[in-house]
């Protein structure tokens, strides 16, 4: 009897070790090894036999020909703007997002919206009756459309060869396994075999497959590293699940930036597309409150302006609480260092709490202004002035750093309907007479709080 060998795999790096060992010597992680059983692949392995028929000459780079890359209309224009503008033929496409944030939900709409295509939509977590009722809720009709509930790797490549779809939609890879290798579905060598025999597919038929990845709890996408360098295109779908606006981000794009985000809001019947982000992320209040300043951000390509809501109130235990809402808690620790080190405002015994409307997460620096503003007027109990936002980083002496695309945060406040904006005076060069808003511009915290509450 042939005697099977078995290594022990990271399940975070994909690492392979003889023996069981704690922590990961490549990637630092604790008890992430386990044991998995090596067969021997033999030459028709995955990768090997796509690489063997595909021999290649080199060529001179100025000699290569280019033609536009086809692009597939998914029929959702965030989704597309995302993809840089549709899909590519034979590209893998993995969008991965925490467990009920709605990537089954987000999928099977493209896949029941896109036009004159045949689509396979593998699942196996959900059966086809699941599926269906999920499907007319969001969007009936679906003729187009095929749905199996399949978990093996063999019997999806047969139903890939026997109705020839145009497209392939894998829910989840994590639950897909492989009948040579023996270990668990979700593993490190089945995650690898799987996708790597579903890579050598589309790259042969030149068919578009959209991945569901699951992530783990650390919210990187769960199994190797090596899925995220095998497929073509990382999108991660995020957001509040208590809140209804989901933000689906290009993480990895080969064909395109990965500098756009589309937003969706989830709705009843599935997902909405937010086309103009603006109006639903500012609440509209009659009378001014104190702690709510608006800040004219860009996430992507778009600029959008988002209410950044504070709580200051004094402390009723030792230490005071920090806690922070679609916004770092180490950033908000930092900006209240300087607000209080270089404004000399005491807020070391007062709980600060901080919150971004809407539930989304902001990753644009451009809103510590915002944060600090609304910090101070929650702290004096004063409102910001009517009709201002504002826009810039603040740095560690409390200076407000230049920000980019300022001419779209200007030109995006005064079509809402701002009166004045507050900008670092550090972006220069601007002509702001084509704006029908007033520009304020700072070098320093204390001129910025001058200008709202003096
Ligand atoms: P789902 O797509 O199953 O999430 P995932 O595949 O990422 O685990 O979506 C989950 C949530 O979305 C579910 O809790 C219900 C909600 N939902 C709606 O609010 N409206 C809808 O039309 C649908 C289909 C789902
Ligand atoms: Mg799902």
């Amino acid at each position: 009897m042939a005697k099977s060998k078995s290594v022990f795999v990271c399940q975070n790096c994909g690492t392979e070790s003889p023996k069981w060992i704690g922590k990961c010597n490549a990637c630092g992680q604790w008890n992430t090894f386990v044991e998995e059983l090596v067969v021997k692949t033999t030459k028709t392995s995955a990768s090997q036999s796509f690489l063997a028929t595909e021999s290649a000459k080199p060529v001179a780079i100025k000699e290569v020909e280019i033609s536009e890359l086809p692009r597939i209309n998914t029929s959702n224009g965030e989704l597309d703007r995302v993809l840089g503008g549709g899909m590519v033929p034979g590209s893998l496409i993995l969008v991965g997002g925490e467990p009920g944030i709605g990537k089954s939900t987000l999928v099977l709409q493209m896949a029941l919206q896109v036009k004159s295509r045949k689509v396979l939509y593998v699942s196996g977590e959900e059966s086809p009756q699941q599926i269906k009722l999920r499907a007319d809720r969001i969007h009936p009709g679906g003729e187009n459309c095929l749905v199996v509930s399949e978990t093996s790797l063999e019997k999806i490549l047969g139903h890939i060869k026997n109705t020839n779809p145009d497209l392939l939609v894998v829910d989840s890879i994590q639950t897909i396994s492989s009948e040579v290798i023996d270990s668990l579905p979700g593993s490190v060598s089945q995650i690898r075999e799987c996708t790597g025999a579903i890579l050598r597919v589309a790259k042969e038929k030149n068919l578009p497959v959209i991945l569901i990845g699951h992530i783990n709890k650390e919210g990187n996408l769960a199994g190797p590293k090596v899925l995220e360098h095998m497929v073509d295109v990382v999108l991660q779908f995020e957001g509040d699940r208590n809140h209804m606006y989901r933000i689906l981000r290009s993480i990895k794009n080969r064909f395109g930036s990965t500098a756009e985000i589309g937003i969706f809001e989830m709705l009843g019947n599935g997902l909405r597309e937010v086309v103009n982000p603006s109006e639903l992320l500012l609440s509209h209040h009659d009378e001014s409150l104190s702690g709510v300043a608006i800040a004219a951000a860009v996430e992507g390509m778009r600029p959008f302006l988002i209410e950044v809501q504070a709580l200051v109130s004094t402390a009723a235990y030792g230490t005071p609480q920090r806690s922070s809402t679609g916004f770092d808690l180490r950033r908000l620790n930092m900006l209240l260092a300087v607000m209080e080190k270089r404004a000399g405002f005491k807020l070391a015994v007062k709980d600060v709490f901080l919150n971004i409307a809407g539930g989304i997460k902001v990753n644009d620096p451009s809103i510590d202004l915002a944060v600090v503003s609304a910090i101070l007027s929650s702290n004096i109990d004063i409102p910001m002035p009517s009709g201002v936002c504002v826009a810039g980083e603040v740095g560690l002496s409390g200076e407000i750093r230049p920000v980019t695309r300022i001419e779209q945060r200007i030109g995006e406040a005064s079509k809402l309907g701002f009166e004045r904006i507050i900008i670092p005076k550090f972006n220069k060069g601007i002509d702001f007479s084509k704006y029908e808003i007033e520009v304020f511009q700072v070098s320093k915290l204390e001129e910025a709080f001058k200008l709202l509450f003096a």
